[in-house]
């Protein structure tokens, strides 16, 4: 058996570089420590150069390169972009745009999700590259493609209606199902032949709305698809090596929630957006997502950057330090493995300045030398491995409400989903409180406090288990929109008071979304936008009252006591010391405790805590501009030395406290 560790490294290129350069690699990667790398993601085209003509020698003298220094290989079966051979024999499987226009090769993903050709040239390579290292020593798991819907997740090719057409009766048996799904007899668009159905390319006018979801639901599904396609051919050829892919629980397009069941574990892509100056809040937000999505288990991060990326509009460096701390809250939050794209940065291409951890400037640098330090501190953290967290509030987490929310035709362009997810995360994220994102299937009986930001398609199911576990005693808080439609996007009994209407004490009458730029004053003087509504108080008691606006007098926040436990409704769109205020009461009143007290701790310090067989651990990150002063007893094992009752940790620094039991 292997002593637990951490996983370090990045996603490795040999391709780019001339042979010489690889065993000055492999020296260093032994040099910073690192033990696992990513392998031939993009190198379809060097070892298929032409249909059916094969080239391994490359990759071999990599692999066994790779398997002398004892660096393992989560080695990639190489499907993330076909070559150009291929696009010049099937120029159809190329992605097509909703106003039917075909993208070109020439970058990367240049292939339609749903073409049978790509998936039997796919499945072919893969089962080239399986067969040849099954067995290889260097062998530890394998990368299917790579950040799979990223670019093409949505095409509407010919290709692309028929698999949905087939999706479609799938899921709704007859035509008859699926109009009375899609509404079809507004604007007469009843359905008499499945043919008829096709993806939602651009129209005279709206769309139809169903349409639009069910695509999106289907495009997911698509994409899943090539996962298990080419999941199963190497489970079948290697059934005993682990199997996964790289998500971005942060983009809109796939459904993770369905995808996570299949991934033998989960590893999942960040970058900071530079110009976000609570970048770490962000990143903290798709750690607790990830490991939801891990169900609690621990997950990789396959990719994040030592410094700049470049494919934003100003790709801003880390600062000194930036980089382990982000490694550490990635840790923090039940990361085991830290990998970067990537490993050595490139001379040519479209990410040329993209950040790598051996830099342009080579090793005399403040990047290697920053990844040197974090191979030796991830190395004595090896204990850490397969340590979890606990956490008493869940934050329900939707992609399909993120899809269906946003569409036009709404009340307002300006409510965006992601904004009060953010914004409710943040306010708890400041109470130093572990959480867990949730989907909409969740449990809530295992949590005290269950947080929904404008879960806007909501079944009666959720709703029941809600309204259950808030009378037996649980906290629940809601904004505004959420349970507003079905999942056909219907609008239900209770109207705009939507599915969560029996323990929100509330009934909503009608929406008045506010100017773009408009601001209403509220009589706890803060400042409130973009979204107003008319509530009507059944049961629940006021905490806010709009002072101006269009509805003066009316409750913008309110609260019930729904049998033994109590819900937070917020009707508006608060400013972010308001949500503070009423997450911090809600966190109160549901008797959630941070991992250590924070009233001593000064802002911008964040905590969780591991533990597991192997013991406790502290996490402890300065984010703040103070010297942070705590409470621990212990090692801390990022220092290497030993806390004896007050850790005084400086601003930009973290510590990670084993904890002495007792
Ligand atoms: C993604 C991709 C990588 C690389 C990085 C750049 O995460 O998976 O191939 O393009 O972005 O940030």
């Amino acid at each position: 058996m292997k002593a637990p560790r951490i996983r370090f490294g990045a996603d490795y290129n040999p391709e780019q570089w001339d042979r010489t350069v690889w065993a000055q690699d492999f020296a260093l990667m032994n040099e910073a420590g690192v033990n696992l790398v990513s392998v031939g993601i993009f190198s379809w085209a060097e070892l298929e150069p032409c249909t059916g003509e094969y080239r391994f020698d490359w990759l071999d003298e990599v692999m066994d390169g790779l398997a002398a220094a004892g660096v393992m290989a989560n080695l990639a079966n190489a499907t993330a972009n076909p070559p150009p051979w291929f696009s010049a024999c099937y120029p159809d499987a190329l992605p097509m745009l909703s106003d039917g226009s075909r993208l070109w090769p020439g970058a990367r993903q240049a292939f339609c999700p749903s073409s049978p050709v790509y998936r039997k040239h796919a499945l072919r390579i893969t089962r080239k590259i399986a067969e040849r290292y099954s067995g290889h020593p260097a062998l530890e798991m394998w990368h299917v493609s790579n950040e799979i819907g990223n670019h093409n997740a949505l095409c509407y090719c010919d290709a692309s209606a028929a698999a949905f057409r087939t999706w479609l009766e799938d899921r709704y048996g007859s035509l008859e199902e699926l109009n009375r799904a899609w509404g079809t007899t507004f604007w007469g668009q009843r359905y008499s032949e499945w043919e008829q159905i096709l993806p939602p390319r651009q129209t005279t006018s709206f769309g139809n709305p169903t349409q639009d979801l069910d695509f999106r639901r289907f495009s997911s599904e698509a994409c899943l698809e090539i996962y298990r396609a080419e999941r199963d051919l190497l489970r079948e050829i290697t059934p005993e090596i682990p199997i996964t892919t790289n998500l971005t629980p942060n983009h809109l397009e796939l459904d993770y929630w369905s995808w996570a069941p299949e991934l033998d574990t989960i590893a999942v892509d960040h970058y900071l957006k530079a110009n976000d100056p609570d970048g770490h809040i962000e990143l903290s937000f798709v750690a607790d997502l990830s490991r939801g999505l891990a169900g609690g288990a621990p997950w990789m991060l396959m990719e994040h950057s030592t410094s700049a990326v470049n494919w934003q509009p100003r790709n801003i460096a880390k600062r000194p330090g930036e980089m382990v701390r982000n490694s550490l809250q990635h840790v923090a939050r039940g990361a085991d493995a830290i990998m970067f794209f990537q490993w050595r940065a490139s001379r040519f291409g479209a990410e040329k300045y993209h950040s790598a951890m051996v830099p342009h400037a080579g090793t005399d640098s403040k990047i290697w030398r920053e990844v040197v330090e974090l191979g030796e501190v991830l190395d004595r953290m090896g204990e850490v491995a397969n340590t979890t967290l606990d956490a008493d509030v869940a934050l329900v987490f939707d992609w399909e409400s993120w899809w269906a929310l946003e569409a036009r035709s709404h009340p307002s362009a300006d409510v965006r989903y992601l904004d009060r997810v953010h914004a409710l995360y943040r306010a708890l994220w400041e109470t130093g409180i572990t959480v867990e994102v949730v989907s909409q299937n969740v449990d809530p009986s295992g949590y005290r406090l269950i947080v929904i930001p404008s879960l806007y398609i909501a079944d009666a199911e959720i709703a029941d288990r809600v309204n259950q576990f808030v009378s037996a005693g649980g906290c629940a808080v809601v904004t505004y929109l959420s349970g507003t439609v079905d999942e056909n996007l219907h609008i239900g009994a209770p109207g705009l008071s939507g599915a969560f209407h029996d323990s929100l004490g509330v009934r909503v009458e009608e929406y008045f979304p506010l100017r773009e730029g408009e601001e209403v004053a509220l009589d706890d003087d803060s400042l409130a936008a973009v979204w107003t509504e008319m509530v009507h108080l059944e049961g629940a008691d006021a905490l806010v009252t709009y002072k101006d606006g269009p509805l003066p007098g009316v409750p913008a926040v309110t609260r019930y006591r729904y049998g033994e436990g109590t819900v937070w409704y917020m009707a508006t769109r608060l400013d972010r010391e308001t949500v503070g205020r009423v997450l911090k009461e809600a966190v109160k009143t549901a008797g959630i405790k941070p991992p250590i007290p924070m009233v001593t701790a000064p802002s911008g310090l964040e905590v969780t805590r591991r533990s597991g067989e192997s013991g406790s651990y502290l996490f402890l990150i300065n984010h703040g501009t103070d010297t942070a002063h705590v409470r621990a007893e212990g090692r801390d094992l990022v220092a290497d030395r030993d806390v004896g009752g007050t850790l005084s940790l400086l601003p930009g620094r973290a510590a990670v406290v084993r904890e002495e039991s007792g």
